[in-house]
């Protein structure tokens, strides 16, 4: 097509691509070029890949991201300061393999986001600080990992005061999956709330969109959204992808004979999840302020092999050629 999504939208918010270095050529930078006015680092600025030891940053990959982006005039979404997966063997211990205490965790952290922040300063307009924070179980309300064993409550807190120090215009995003089901929505808020009470410098939240055939409801996603942007902050669909298969049937093995067919009718029910989520957004233009896809096209996702390897998944609106698919006519028919 002649148009991209990003010209579709111009009017409405950025359009984003989740990328590695490997996609800055050949077919597919040509396709984010036509299409996206946004990239997020797939992988490349987390602090296991970019950070991997305590003395030593590994710029390469982020580099040759945020290199490609200038040159062709898209904006960068920094992802993510502070996670508990792919963080670096060398962060929770100290040289005798010994837990370190809260003042040398914290110190850590603030290290590393300053330096990651700065390098990319007046480059990288938002950062997702921090991912992923709320625990799965509903009976709980931070997930137990060693950032909150070590520092409790407080690793939140610092980590959005060292990335607001480090650069004061960038917009930075408490990012997060299942925002929109009831229960873990309502632990995000007070989560939100909380921060914001206390003028901690969180501007936005991410609703990071791993969806599906079954969900979110068009009335859960605008609740969430709604609820979220009550608190003054922005929201973006910060990892947009809409799984064919249920749950249930994604997180097993396929079974002998079950057939794993991207079916016509699989993809027509896909391009109306698709153009219902793109109505929502588009009437949320006032606080909705980024849409990115997790992946470029269903030649490659990382749904691919998550949660269990072996069940080609097909969630995007390119395909396997990088040919727009129905979803994306439904998307850009408004
Ligand atoms: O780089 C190594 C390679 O050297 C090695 O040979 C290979 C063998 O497994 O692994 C490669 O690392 C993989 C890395 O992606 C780069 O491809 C890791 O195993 C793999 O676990 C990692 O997965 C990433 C995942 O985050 C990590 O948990 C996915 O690509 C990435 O799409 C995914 O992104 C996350 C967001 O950051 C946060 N929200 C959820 C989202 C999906 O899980």
């Amino acid at each position: 097509p002649d148009k991209g999504l990003k010209d579709y939208y111009r009017d409405y918010f950025p359009v984003g691509v989740a990328v590695g270095p490997q996609s800055l050529q050949g077919e597919e930078a040509a396709l984010i070029k036509a299409q996206f006015s946004s990239v997020t680092p797939e992988n490349a600025m987390k602090m296991g890949p970019i950070h991997p030891e305590e003395n030593r940053y590994y710029w390469q990959d982020a580099d040759a991201i945020v290199n490609f982006a200038q040159a062709n005039k898209l904006r960068v979404r920094g992802h993510a300061l502070l996670w508990h997966e792919q963080t670096p063997a060398w962060l929770f211990k100290d040289a005798q393999g010994k837990p370190v205490s809260k003042e040398v965790l914290l110190k850590r952290l603030q290290d590393h986001i300053t330096t990651v922040v700065n390098r990319y300063k007046g480059k990288v307009y938002a950062w997702d600080v921090v991912n992923e924070a709320i625990a799965d179980n509903p009976q709980e309300f931070l997930r137990d990992t060693e950032w909150y064993r070590i520092c409790g409550e407080d690793f939140l807190v610092k980590a959005f005061e060292y990335a607001h120090a480090a650069d004061p215009q960038a917009v930075l995003f408490y990012n997060d999956y299942n925002t929109e089901r009831p229960e873990k929505r309502e632990r995000i808020y007070r989560l939100l709330k909380k921060l914001k009470d206390a003028k901690v410098p969180v501007h936005g939240v991410g609703l990071q969109g791993h969806w599906s055939l079954q969900e979110p409801t068009e009335a859960e996603l605008r609740k969430a959204i709604e609820q979220y942007a009550s608190l003054g902050l922005q929201v973006q669909i910060t990892e947009l992808d809409v799984s064919i298969y249920p749950w249930e049937k994604a997180r097993r093995a396929k079974r002998p004979g079950e057939s794993d067919a991207y079916t016509p009718a699989l993809e027509q029910q896909q391009a109306a999840q698709y153009k219902m989520f793109f109505r929502v957004f588009r009437d949320y233009k006032q606080v909705l302020t980024g849409v990115t896809f997790w992946n470029v096209s269903d030649k490659y996702s990382w749904l691919d092999t998550y949660p269990v390897a072996g069940r080609k998944n097909y969630p995007l609106l390119f395909d396997q050629n990088m040919k727009p698919k129905k979803a994306f006519q439904e998307v850009v028919t408004f």
